[in-house]
């Protein structure tokens, strides 16, 4: 179960009124979204993002990998990759001992990193699932084409059962590669894009590989409707922050779990709706820990921010010297939160009862949901990415040019 408060700790920012304000609004795009007429918002009908078949075939191979393997290596980058980690980080024991472990490449360039994934994997038994919507991307591509190598020296003629491709239907080198050499593939839709793929089989196969319940999540996502009127007031209440020139949402919590879910949330955030010359810029701010770091400037710096904190309500407790570890950690929440608005610093509490898949699946809905009525809202198309564009054209120009 989800909560959104945005009234306790804002000060006079946000009244019930002026979010109210907004509703005659953004009114019209919930239609829209309901009538299945606004682009690349399949995400939107959970029916659209996966088939049963689907979830079927994934566990099905999931299973027989858990069983066998060492590590599922998934190759992927921003929408590819951030859903699937935040997922396994939320939702896994910090300290896991399952025997498969999901670990990642092709999220930066790094020689360092694939060499020694490399050599980790030599006496491992693996499998490996390149996950590209477009097949093109450049980490991706060249993380991949490097593992691809090394798996066909390892396993000879029993490669092919050892990669897994998740991208579109029907197009790109990945589709052409699947089709051509009969690797079990996976899809991501085509009215899907990358950031709003967790739910899809991009963010749930490596999800089930490492021992979550994608039945659970799916779930959560698909009772997570009911609530469109919160993720409306949280949509809102960042856009009235947005005109108060407060440019910076602090991506707040406490439990040190949640921080794959804070840079998901950080990609789709920034992704979608940096744009224009406009938007918020979602930073990650991990509590208690930074109130010893960024805490000072948040309370006492530039009025530029305001906090968005998750909080999660119960879950497992330790008791030391009597005293309840979780009760403190409430305690500090609150506190921090007085202390922020007192210093003209607001912020927004989004609360889940526990931690756990339904409920990320919910939160994960619910941030689709609030995204795409927060690019309504800035006069934004929250589903394309332009501003990439340039420094792609500038790499492709250089690499020509030293070839
Ligand atoms: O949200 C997005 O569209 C992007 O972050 C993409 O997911 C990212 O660029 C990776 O793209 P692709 O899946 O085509 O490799």
């Amino acid at each position: 179960m989800i909560s959104f408060d945005y009234l306790t700790h804002t000060r006079g920012f946000l009244t019930c009124e002026k979010v109210a304000q907004y509703y005659k609004k953004t009114d019209s795009f919930l239609a829209k979204l309901e009538s299945g007429k606004e682009d690349m918002t399949d995400w939107y009908d959970i029916s659209k993002t996966i088939s049963k078949n689907e979830v079927k075939d994934i566990i099905t191979l999931a299973n027989e990998i858990k069983k066998n393997a060492d590590v599922l290596v998934v190759v992927g980058i921003g929408g590819s990759y951030a859903g699937s980690n935040a997922i396994i980080e939320a939702l896994s024991p910090y300290f896991n001992t399952n025997k498969t472990k999901v670990i990642f490449a092709g999220t930066d360039l790094s020689s360092e990193y694939l060499i020694q994934l490399a050599s980790y994997l030599k006496d491992k038994d693996f499998y490996i699932n390149v996950i590209s919507k477009s097949g093109n991307t450049l980490e991706v591509k060249l993380a991949f084409d490097f593992l691809y190598n090394i798996t066909k020296e390892k396993y000879k003629s029993d490669y092919k059962k050892r990669i897994i491709i998740t991208t579109d239907k029907d197009k790109g080198n990945l589709r052409q590669l699947a089709n051509k050499e009969n690797f079990t593939s996976f899809i991501i839709p085509d009215k899907i894009g990358g950031r709003f793929s967790a739910l899809t089989p991009a963010g749930l196969f490596p999800v089930a590989v490492s021992g979550i319940d994608i039945e659970r999540l799916l779930e959560g996502a698909g009772f997570a409707k009911k609530y469109v009127p919160q993720a409306v007031d949280y949509a809102i209440t960042r856009h009235i922050l947005l005109t108060k020139n407060r440019v910076v949402e602090g991506l707040t919590f406490y439990e040190k779990k949640l921080n794959g879910f804070a840079l998901w949330t950080q990609q789709l955030l920034g992704e979608s709706l940096g744009k224009n010359q406009s938007g918020v810029l979602p930073i990650i701010n991990r509590n208690t820990t930074n109130l010893h770091s960024i805490g000072q400037f948040i309370q006492d710096g530039s009025k530029i921010l305001f906090e968005t904190v998750i909080k999660v309500n119960s879950g497992q407790d330790l008791i030391i010297n009597n005293t309840s570890l979780n009760n403190i950690n409430n305690i500090a929440i609150s506190a921090v939160a007085t202390a922020h608005a007192n210093g003209n610093v607001p912020s927004l509490i989004i609360s889940l009862d526990k931690l756990n898949e339904e409920n990320l699946g919910e939160l994960i809905y619910f941030y689709f949901i609030a995204t795409s009525i927060c690019g309504y809202l800035q006069s934004v198309n929250p589903f394309d990415q332009p501003g990439v564009e340039e420094y792609k054209r500038l790499i492709k120009e250089k690499m020509n040019e030293s070839n």
